[in-house]
């Protein structure tokens, strides 16, 4: 079995004969890079978090209050990191988490393109975002037989909503994960700052503006007349969802349905007895509201009131180490978010490809040095609180 860690060998190797590596293999490294080299309203939009971010800096910081214990004499040298999600075999337990403006992240501006073709690469699941420069169905002919998600923002007009969760599945797409936590945006000061919201340019709504239901309600085409469209759009794009709706949202569709935003135990129990299929654990990164409560302090609480139902994590997640601590705190699949937005702005395709393999890397090979071979030997147990 080809062990993720050997990323390691190919750089080592490759260094023979004079070549580094293109991007750094760190978040922190990435990070510098491609805020350097982003425009710098997009860079904002993609790094900035709600409030005085407190949020989103604990979620990354709250995992190094964890620490994993190593053990020895268990001679792992075979790993495996393979799991299976909804009944579908996957190579890594890592996910590529929607992500609104990657189309905008890419040199070309067709970032959901090249994280599709990323995907299809490594064999890791993409989650397109209902936010997307490119159309659902182009996305989904990217993947190859890789599965992808797709990320529904329920409008307020269920027929739109309707149409996208339909189009969705006739794509391919393999499941539907409802974001519950942005159907108003949060207080994002560097955003406001700069007055910059891409959705009011008319940039990323192409899912809205090919979508037949969204086009019939309005009296001129998008490409006629384009403010027009985004105001429709801003009147019907967020629902203030409640418990009700998910009756009727769990009725669209027979593919796996995921709901994401989910933090408190109750949440979780409620939403797994009304049908759905996978709890996702998330603030979304600290971006929409700054309550000041780590993403990966919520974990094992969702995961204990969610039984066999599949967990899905994200917020704060930027190194293989961070993934395996989560898998031990019960996620079933880890969602990687801005690392790989970064890894695209500086390279494309291979961008992507380099940051998930770097993580997978770092994740492994943690897995081989502390002795734990499998992810099922990765449990609370493996790990001490540091204080
Ligand atoms: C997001 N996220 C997000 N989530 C979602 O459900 N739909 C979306 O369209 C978006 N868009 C989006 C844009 C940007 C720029 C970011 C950074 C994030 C949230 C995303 O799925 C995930 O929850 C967070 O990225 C996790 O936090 P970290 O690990 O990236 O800090």
């Amino acid at each position: 079995m080809a062990h993720y860690g050997n990323y390691q060998t190919e750089i080592y190797i490759a260094g023979l004969s004079g070549r580094l590596p293109k991007l750094p293999v760190n978040f922190r490294d990435i990070e510098a890079r491609a805020h350097a080299a982003m425009p710098p309203e997009l860079g904002d939009y993609v790094a900035g978090g709600c409030g005085n971010e407190h949020t989103q800096d604990i979620n990354v910081t709250a995992f190094e209050r964890w620490g994993v214990i190593p053990r020895m004499f268990v001679g792992a040298d075979k790993r495996d990191m393979s799991i299976e999600l909804f009944g579908l075999p996957l190579p890594t337990p890592i996910f590529m988490s929607p992500i609104g403006v990657i189309g905008l992240c890419a040199q070309d501006g067709h970032g959901e393109i090249a994280a599709a073709r990323a995907a299809r690469h490594l064999g890791i699941p993409m989650m397109a975002s209902t936010l997307s420069v490119d159309p659902l169905e182009k996305v989904a002919s990217e993947l190859g037989d890789t599965p992808g998600f797709f990320q529904l923002y329920t409008p307020v007009d269920r027929g739109v909503a309707e149409s996208l969760v339909h189009r969705a599945e006739t794509a391919g797409f393999k499941g539907i994960v409802v974001t519950l936590d942005t159907w108003i945006t949060g207080w994002r000061p560097r955003d406001l700052n700069r007055a910059n919201f891409p959705q009011f340019h008319g940039h990323i709504l192409s899912n809205y503006f090919s979508d037949p239901v969204f086009r019939s309600s309005l009296p001129k085409s998008p490409e006629e007349d384009l403010p027009a469209a985004v105001q429709r759009w801003g009147s019907i794009f967020g629902n203030p969802l409640k418990w009700d709706d998910l009756t009727w949202l769990r009725s669209l569709t027979k593919l796996p349905l995921i709901v994401k935003g989910i933090c408190h135990p109750d949440d979780a129990r409620r939403a797994i007895d009304m049908g759905v299929d996978g709890i996702f654990c998330s603030n979304h990164g600290g971006r929409q509201a700054n309550g000041g409560l780590a993403a990966i302090d919520l974990l094992p609480g969702i995961v204990d009131a969610s039984g066999k139902t599949p967990v899905l994590f994200d917020s704060g997640v930027r190194s293989g180490t961070d993934v395996i601590k989560a898998l031990a705190l019960g996620a079933t699949a880890v969602g990687i978010g801005r690392p790989y937005a970064y890894g695209l702005a500086l390279d494309g395709v291979d961008g992507i490809v380099h940051v998930l393999r770097s993580i997978l890397a770092e994740a492994d090979l943690l897995m081989a040095v502390d002795g734990y071979p499998r992810l099922a030997d990765l449990t609370r147990s493996s790990l001490m609180a540091t204080r």
